[in-house]
């Protein structure tokens, strides 16, 4: 499986005792199947010179490209059968502990009207154990 999208919502910390990683994924992209399905994710950060790369991987969806492909991104694989990118010089192989959609009611009016607004779908928040790291 290797499935990517470009995400700036996101952090790093610590939680029951293990380092994790937590991301932002809305129900409007086709990754949020992916995260749902899977037990692993993996997060990669690019050299500056790519942001080309990064904004196509952040505009067009997996539904109706191969995005991997449309990046000329070249895909390996964890001993644990995750796919990293070669050319990231971050890599950060993560197990999921914990998954679960942000409740409109609970957040500020301001964001629920955003939500609304924008159609977009409501974020999920993933949290995911950080397994291996990789760094050039
Ligand atoms: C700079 C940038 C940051 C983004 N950050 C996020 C994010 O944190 N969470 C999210 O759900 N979408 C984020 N997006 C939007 C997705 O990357 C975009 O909708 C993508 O096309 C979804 O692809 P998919 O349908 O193949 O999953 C971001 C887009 C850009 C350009």
């Amino acid at each position: 499986m290797k499935k990517t999208i470009t995400i700036s919502w996101g952090s790093i910390g610590e939680l029951w005792g293990k380092p994790i990683f937590i991301v932002y994924v809305s129900t409007s992209r086709y990754t949020h199947k992916f995260m749902e399905e899977n037990d692993y994710f993996t997060v990669t950060h690019f050299p500056a010179d790519m942001r080309k790369q990064l904004s196509y991987l952040g505009r067009v969806s997996g539904r109706d490209e191969d995005k991997v492909a449309g990046a000329g991104l070249t895909v390996e694989f964890t001993d644990l059968g995750n796919p990293i990118y070669a050319e990231a010089d971050l890599a950060i192989e993560c197990k999921k502990l914990y998954g679960q959609q942000f409740d409109a009611n609970l957040m500020p009016a301001e964001q629920r009207e955003w939500y609304e607004k924008t159609g977009l779908g409501i974020h999920y928040m993933y949290i995911g154990e950080i397994v291996h790291v990789w760094k050039k």
